[in-house]
């Protein structure tokens, strides 16, 4: 279940790449990240290293005091294979644990800001947007956080098939005190 998930499409427009081209890439890239040293990227093994090798993003990136995340599917990290139904949002939740841990955080707890993209028949799904809900209460106990719910068209640029939610987060990592 690990190519699947990806477009044949894309992944053969992405292979076609010049050896040269993507070399470029790789350096100017490196200089960049040197220039930028402030900010360190952090990816998990499995789809995390598979999707930073074939579609050239990361996870997780900490900056300073703060973790910002892309966009957590309800993916299996390893895998990629979608979870189905009430599930895919739990594991999109479980990942953005997964991400911000990897970064060196604690996870959920030190989240204050959410942004979760709903494919539209879902978002207004009232059931579904419930248990979004459920999954911050869980993940969040104590603390009501920003929360900014989008409703879209698509998600994912049609790269996994059919992905319903995405979860977004910014965690605060510095002392309180
Ligand atoms: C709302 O979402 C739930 C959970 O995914 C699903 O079982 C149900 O069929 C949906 N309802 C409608 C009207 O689409």
């Amino acid at each position: 279940m690990q190519i699947p998930v990806l477009t044949l499409t894309l992944l053969s427009s992405l292979f076609t790449l010049p050896v040269s081209a993507s070399t470029e890439n790789k350096a100017s890239l490196g200089t960049r990240h040197l220039k930028s040293s402030a900010v360190e990227f952090f990816t998990y093994d499995g789809f995390g290293q598979y999707q930073r090798d074939n579609l050239w993003y990361t996870q997780v990136a900490r900056v300073g005091d703060r973790i910002e995340i892309s966009g957590q599917g309800g993916w299996d990290p390893k895998t990629g294979a979608l979870k189905q139904d009430l599930e895919e949002i739990d594991q999109a939740f479980e990942n953005v644990e997964l991400t911000l841990r990897i970064a060196g955080g604690k996870g959920w707890s030190q989240v204050f800001k959410v942004i979760t993209y709903v494919q539209s028949p879902y978002f207004a799904n009232e059931t579904y947007m419930i248990h979004v809900v459920e999954n911050m209460k869980k993940w969040l106990p104590d603390v009501q956080p920003l929360w900014t719910a989008v409703g879209v068209t698509d998600l994912g640029a049609g790269l996994v098939a059919d992905m319903k939610i995405e979860v977004e987060v910014v965690a605060y990592i510095g002392d309180k005190h």
